[in-house]
């Protein structure tokens, strides 16, 4: 019997995620499809509660903006999803809808593939942003074990906030102080959709960035942001945002189709070729 699974946003005609999912099925041979399906707000309970009961998806992926929703609506959030007030990915077992938060550890694995060993030498880090994305991956660094995190968002007590339920290792710095933060970072990370096509440039002056700092994007839509080629050009070490995207992909395939599948350069390049030519 085919295994099915699903992304739902609103509107949902822009993810990538097929692809990825599609890609792995292909390479393991599974009988399973994976399928966009753009639900509106005021039906997104409706299509939960019919998930949990008709049987016909094995589970899926959740994005914008039903992300908060999912993590309300699921019966059995898991303890990250529980922290990030979110769900991105949904399963069903035993009837019961079963919700988790993979994007910090998206994130995390994005960062251990490109750049091996950079928790060792990650003592202090800067986020630019307080959103959603900033708070799953300000969660995976503590988890990881990085001592210090220094958040700068547009809207200080956005930041404050955060770090207030981060803990200790947290620390709100002011947006116009963020150059100066650079210079205590091993790794800065832009979680703003800044950057981003259609969207203004991250101001962010790197030159009092240490030599060897990383310099990570969620973005991928360029893969090279102006961030990130300001970084290279500074020989600092840049992490493109289409590894978090990869990443955070690999665990709920494993649920829904039972393979763990791995993220390869030839996944990458599928990746690369569709963002050229659909940006
Ligand atoms: P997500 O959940 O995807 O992270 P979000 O909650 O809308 O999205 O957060 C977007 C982030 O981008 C916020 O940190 C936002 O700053 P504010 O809290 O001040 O709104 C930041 N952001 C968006 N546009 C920005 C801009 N032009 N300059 C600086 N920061 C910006």
């Amino acid at each position: 019997m085919t295994v099915r699974a699903f992304v739902t946003g609103h509107p949902v005609a822009h993810s990538r995620s097929p692809l990825i999912h599609g890609h792995w099925l292909a390479r393991h041979g599974i009988d399973g499809s994976y399928e966009r399906i753009d639900v509106a707000p005021a039906d997104f309970p409706d299509f939960l509660a019919r998930l949990r009961t008709q049987g016909v998806f094995a589970g899926g992926n959740v994005t914008i903006p039903h992300k908060e929703a999912a993590f309300r609506l699921c019966d059995e959030p898991s303890d990250r999803a529980r922290r990030l007030g979110a769900v991105n990915t949904l399963w069903v077992e035993n009837g019961r809808l079963h919700g988790d938060n993979t994007d910090g550890e998206g994130f995390l694995a994005s960062l251990d593939a490109a750049v091996p060993g950079w928790d060792a030498n990650t003592k202090t880090a800067l986020l630019l942003g307080a959103g959603g994305a900033s708070r799953a991956i300000a969660h995976g660094l503590i988890d990881r074990g990085v001592g210090r995190l220094l958040i700068a968002n547009r809207t200080r007590e956005r930041a404050q906030a955060l770090a207030e339920t981060l803990g200790p290792e947290a620390q709100a710095v002011d947006w116009q102080a963020r150059a100066e933060a650079v210079g205590e970072a091993d790794l800065v990370v832009n979680t703003t959709a800044l950057g981003m096509k259609g969207q203004p440039p991250l101001a962010l002056d790197l030159t009092a960035a240490r030599p060897g700092t990383i310099v990570a994007d969620i973005v991928y839509v360029p893969l090279e942001t102006p961030l990130l080629a300001a970084a290279r050009a500074r020989g600092l070490v840049a992490v493109d945002g289409l590894g978090m995207l990869l990443h955070q992909a690999v665990p709920g395939f494993e649920r829904w189709f039972g393979v763990r599948p791995s993220v390869t350069p030839e996944l990458r390049a599928i990746l690369l070729a569709d963002i050229e030519g659909r940006p």
